[in-house]
């Protein structure tokens, strides 16, 4: 157990281990392309535990690991009641003994955290309040095939600071990636973060953007990205979300200010008429399908790293 990893934050990573990852879910994406199908997990199992809904996450997931010849078994919020039938810790210790990975979607971001404390197997953060680590390595996935490089692009994201507007500022950062930020006042990115993002930079020359201003965030832009205005755990804030946020929307005004090759992202899913338009969503720009399909190919990449051998 020496060797026990966790992907819990992108930060607890070295940025050449991220990239490494990257390039591997390229490499895996090919060869299943391809036609060819190693199984690297054979017999290996991941559970999945879920505190929030999910479509992406959850069936990327389990394919990635049918793919790589192994299993998972979905856990459902019901089912585990984590934190309320039974403490994180027990929950957490009962599942090391049956999987050899666990992958968890929380609300409070401290319980991968205590996960991680009690696991004996590794803990995968399939998103928190906090961070959304996986959808960034998909994404870097997905802006590689695109452009051919990471390193010297901009991205700006527009919305919400949120926790996939946090795990891209720190891919960026590590990546050496321009990373831009618009967001109404009151919903920037937390100081924490921006601290730690600008660290990063500081290391790999990525230049950094904290605005409330789209217009700005957007100019030069090689790619564009949005999320929901509200995340879930926040259904409460929708309502006021919606008449701060608009200024917010990307649509084709604001696409038309970033460079003339921009590529549209969005996680999934989107409000379509709030915070992205379908004829952006839906346009020659947008590739939301290809970061949807990505997440599997950058899982593989990650769960073999966690897991084989
Ligand atoms: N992007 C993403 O994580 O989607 P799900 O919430 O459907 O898993
Ligand atoms: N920010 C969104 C992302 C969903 C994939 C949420 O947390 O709900």
């Amino acid at each position: 157990m020496g060797s026990l990893r966790h992907f819990i934050s992108l930060v607890d990573w070295a940025p050449e281990e991220i990239e490494a990852l990257i390039l591997d879910a390229a490499r895996m994406k090919a060869e299943w392309k391809a036609g060819v199908r190693p199984t690297p997990l054979a017999g290996k199992t991941l559970g999945m535990i879920f505190q929030k809904p999910s479509l992406r996450t959850r069936v990327s997931f389990e394919m990635a690991m049918r793919h790589l010849g192994g299993d998972a078994i979905y856990l459902s919020p019901q089912e585990v009641g984590l934190g309320q039938r039974e403490s994180v810790a027990d929950v957490t210790r009962v599942l090391s003994r049956y999987v050899d990975a666990i992958m968890a979607r929380v609300f409070a971001h401290s319980i991968l955290e205590e996960m991680a404390r009690y696991a004996t197997v590794p803990v995968i953060n399939g998103l928190s309040d906090d961070e959304h680590p996986c959808q960034a390595l998909g994404d870097m996935l997905t802006v590689y095939e695109k452009k051919g490089r990471l390193r010297g692009l901009k991205l700006a994201f527009v919305g919400d600071g949120n926790n996939v507007a946090t795990a891209l500022l720190y891919i960026c950062a590590m990546l050496g990636m321009d990373f831009a930020i618009a967001t109404p006042p009151g919903y920037m990115l937390k100081e924490a973060v921006i601290e730690r993002g600008r660290a990063f930079a500081a290391r790999s020359g990525s230049r950094l953007l904290f605005t409330h201003d789209p217009a700005e965030a957007v100019r030069e832009a090689d790619i564009i990205y949005t999320d929901v205005w509200a995340s879930m755990g926040q259904e409460a804030e929708a309502e006021v979300r919606r008449q701060v946020f608009p200024p917010y929307q990307v649509n084709a005004s604001l696409v038309a200010r970033a460079r003339p090759d921009v590529i549209v992202m969005h996680c999934l899913p989107a409000h379509r008429g709030e915070e992205i338009t379908d004829e952006v969503a839906d346009g020659p720009h947008s590739v939301i399908f290809d970061q949807a399909e990505n997440r599997l190919h950058a899982q593989k990449a990650l769960l073999v790293r966690l897991l084989a051998g």
